[in-house]
């Protein structure tokens, strides 16, 4: 039995059904749908239109759905078109006449968007909780291996080394965004559209305020239209989440790049690796790739729903139901990826020797050699010409970068000294630079966010 048979007099076609229903995944909703209700039923009480026996009754059917529905029981019928629907039939049929007043006042409309929001604002969290997670991995990784050094690369070409904590802490800083992000769309949409009804809202001493208080959020809504048709939080959601899983792309792209033979920086746990089903030999950074993979599907999400959203006429629309699947998956798919990569990157070896190699040819003290220069007074430009000089005689002539450089009359000795493994990582010294004085005070500075953003989540 659908919600609306009395006013059709056929029953509606199998194809419609099959098109139309949505209870085969927006049973997701269940907790917030019955959290929504409960708050109507109270919200009816206080508008005079149920007895306090009827509460008493409507939420023991409520709370006997739950279990059902927790403990697998429930039985969901063909016609239940969505979860609301199988939910308030079932009611009904434990709560008998007293269920025919559940609905009073309320449409699937703002019932729906309150579930959604609700659903929303937790997942939310959950995935910011799942962020913090592995920042603290980031940041584990970063304050243990504090001396290590590897070349920053611009363009894919060795640029000048950095320290492997700087490396990291790049990766931390830009999740921290994310979780900024995410903790400012949960703020936006801490807003309550039950009360709403179908569009218009009701004849009915309903007071959205004191519902959106019962349920948690922070504000009724202003405008009932806008409460029933306003799905800017998913999209906002479905944002966050997508740049989020570009984030985790480049940190996917760095792993799958440092764990080939060629880099040889990175080395896979065994239990994060994978084998290949012909070659024997293989060891795959299959995590790593799904990780890159995946975002292409969170930014599918994203604007395959804003091509839903866009044009939608006022107010509730049936396209609008095309909100959840996107949503589920992208907070499902977020939480999997944040999960796997901690403990990829938990467990994985950093091969220190093979960073420094790389990081410590002749020419990776360009920079430090220019700047040598610049101290006794030579104008960059120039000193900029006077090394590049340098380098290209060395590789022509093949000579050592060191010979040139101690030959010059004005570099020498002190110059050469800073051509030693490991020296220029030392120089960079200025706030928020590669080197350990500056990432010293940054693995502090991050420190202290990550406590912030950890009491920021911990307070529901
Ligand atoms: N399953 C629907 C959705 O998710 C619920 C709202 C249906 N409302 C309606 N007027 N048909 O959007």
């Amino acid at each position: 039995m659908t919600l609306w048979e009395r006013r059709l007099g056929e029953q509606p076609a199998d194809a419609l059904m099959a098109f139309t229903a949505s209870v085969e995944f927006d049973r997701r909703l269940a907790v917030d749908d019955i959290a929504g209700s409960r708050a109507h039923v109270r919200g009816l009480h206080r508008a005079g239109v149920l007895t306090e026996q009827e509460v008493g009754i409507l939420l023991a059917a409520l709370n006997r759905v739950e279990d059902e529905l927790a403990d697998g029981s429930f039985r969901f019928l063909p016609s239940d078109e969505d979860i609301h629907t199988a939910i308030e039939r079932r009611v009904s049929e434990i709560a008998g006449p007293a269920g025919g007043k559940l609905h009073t006042g309320r449409s699937r409309n703002d019932q729906v968007a309150t579930a959604v929001r609700l659903f929303t604002k937790r997942q939310l969290t959950e995935v910011a909780r799942g962020i913090v997670a592995l920042q603290e991995i980031l940041y584990e990784r970063a304050r243990t291996a504090p001396d290590a050094y590897l070349p920053g690369y611009t363009h894919m070409q060795r640029a000048q080394p950095v320290l492997l904590s700087h490396h990291l802490l790049a990766h931390a800083w830009a999740l921290a965004r994310d979780v900024d992000r995410i903790l400012d769309t949960r703020k936006r949409l801490d807003v309550s559209p039950l009360g709403a009804g179908a569009l218009a809202g009701s004849s009915l001493a309903l007071d959205p305020e004191e519902v959106a208080e019962d349920l948690g959020f922070a504000a009724r809504f202003e405008n009932s239209l806008d409460a029933v048709s306003d799905r800017d939080f998913v999209a906002e959601a479905l944002f966050d989440i997508a740049l989020l899983g570009v984030h985790l792309s480049r940190l996917g792209e760095e792993i799958v790049l440092w764990s080939t033979e060629e880099f040889g920086f990175l080395e896979l746990d065994d239990a994060y690796a994978t084998g290949s089903s012909m070659l024997p030999q293989k060891k795959n950074p299959d995590v790593a790739e799904l990780a890159r993979g995946k975002a292409g599907r969170l930014i599918g999400h994203l604007s395959g729903f804003l091509a839903t959203l866009k044009g939608l006429p006022f107010a509730y629309n049936r396209d609008l139901q095309e909100d959840k699947e996107p949503l589920f998956d992208a907070v499902d798919q977020a939480q999997l990826a944040l999960s796997a990569l901690a403990g990829l990157l938990a467990t994985a070896r950093f091969n220190i020797e093979r960073m420094a190699d790389a990081a410590d040819t002749p020419a990776a003290a360009a920079i430090d050699l220019a700047e040598f220069l610049v101290e006794k007074g030579v104008p960059f430009r120039e000193a900029h010409g006077v090394v590049a000089g340098l380098v290209r005689d060395s590789l022509e002539r093949h000579l050592p970068l060191a010979e040139l450089v101690q030959a010059h009359p004005d570099l020498g000795s002190d110059a050469v000294a800073l051509l030693e493994p490991g020296v220029p990582v030392t120089r960079r010294t200025s706030p928020g630079a590669a080197g350990p004085e500056a990432v010293a005070d940054q693995l502090r500075r991050f420190r202290e966010r990550l406590f912030v953003d950890e009491e920021r989540l911990g307070h529901e």
